[in-house]
């Protein structure tokens, strides 16, 4: 299936290659039961994108990953993430499918039966574990790191936390037009605003970006839920801007992102004691998505959000709306 960023910007056909793992347009319905405050709350439902329990937001950064990095002629995947990372297991299980290795460098979090689990999971995916502990370290063991997962000359396809590099964010700029593809075709109304969480930023800046060029005036608001990254409104218009300019090098003409700071509001409300801490308020609006609306989210990003998009309209922030939640999908 071809990339709406491919049949905008032909150019990057060739500079910049894209692996679909994902059936889209990723579908959109009213919130009905949930749209009780001023504005009307619609869903796009990423958890149906890619396969295998695996949806949603990490599958769609793949999509760029996994090709650059065969691009670049590198046969290790280097990625980092806290113990129970769904971002480091979807890679792993996406990149083996492609002919690529993955090797995790995972950081400590609280050890509850999901994260157990997850450890389970890494350690039968084929990823090498290295267990670092703590950013510090991790930091301090890069070199070694690099070297140890050297191929030949090659060293490993780097690639942050949450796959929220530039390339990485270019799912949410394809997602950005899709969403602009949906709103041309009176399948949604276009979107006041637009909720997400953010683990480390690159949902949202692809977002940011793509909302942009798809000539979309939609405002972007990011719930921040983890604690351990700085993730605020400076780093993730860095982050936009980045990826504007890689495309751009790539020969694609973009405009640059986000240049009315009121485009994105980035917010810690809803962040309780930090990363993976489920919060009460969160835990209500998890119960009510699923018993009022059939939705399955998970406490550690998708509830955060729509717990924030539900008290934030129910203070009227977003006007009438309509508000845009995006089940970016944490399988559980
Ligand atoms: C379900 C879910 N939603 C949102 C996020 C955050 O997205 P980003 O890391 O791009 O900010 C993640 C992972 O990091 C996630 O697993």
């Amino acid at each position: 299936m071809t990339s709406l960023l491919h049949e905008r910007f032909p150019d990057l056909r060739e500079n910049l290659p894209h692996v679909a793992l994902g059936t889209r347009p990723t579908p959109v319905r009213r919130l009905e039961a949930l749209s009780t405050g001023a504005a009307e709350i619609w869903l796009k439902d990423d958890g149906a994108f890619g396969d295998g329990g695996w949806g949603g937001n990490k599958v769609r950064k793949l999509e760029w990953l996994i090709p650059d990095a065969q691009r670049s002629g590198r046969r290790t995947i280097l990625t980092f993430g806290a113990l129970g990372t769904n971002w480091g297991l979807a890679a792993t299980l996406y990149a083996r499918d492609h002919g690529l290795r993955t090797a995790l460098a995972l950081v400590d979090q609280p050890v509850d039966d999901h994260v157990r689990a997850q450890l389970e999971r890494h350690r039968s995916s084929g990823a090498t574990l290295h267990f670092t502990h703590s950013k510090a370290r991790t930091v301090a063991m890069a070199p070694w790191l690099l070297a140890r997962h050297r191929t030949g000359f090659k060293p490993p396809y780097v690639v942050p936390a949450g796959g929220s590099s530039p390339v990485g964010a270019l799912g949410y700029v394809e997602a950005a037009l899709e969403l602009a593809g949906q709103v041309a075709d009176g399948v949604l109304p276009e979107p006041s605003h637009v909720v997400v969480p953010v683990g480390t930023g690159g949902t949202t800046a692809g977002l940011l970006l793509g909302l942009r060029i798809a000539g979309l005036r939609t405002r972007v608001v990011g719930v921040i839920v983890n604690d351990q990254l700085r993730l605020d409104h400076g780093q993730v218009t860095r982050l936009a801007r980045r990826t504007a300019d890689l495309l751009r090098s790539r020969g694609a003409d973009v405009p640059d992102p986000g240049a009315d700071p009121s485009d994105l509001l980035m917010t810690r409300d809803w962040l309780g004691e930090g990363y993976g801490h489920a919060t009460p308020t969160a835990l209500t609006a998890l119960a009510r998505a699923r018993d009022e609306e059939g939705l399955t989210l998970e406490p550690v990003y998708t509830a955060k959000a729509l717990d924030g998009l539900l008290q934030m309209d129910a203070d009227g922030r977003f006007g009438d709306g309509p508000v845009l939640f995006v089940n970016t999908n944490g399988p559980r």
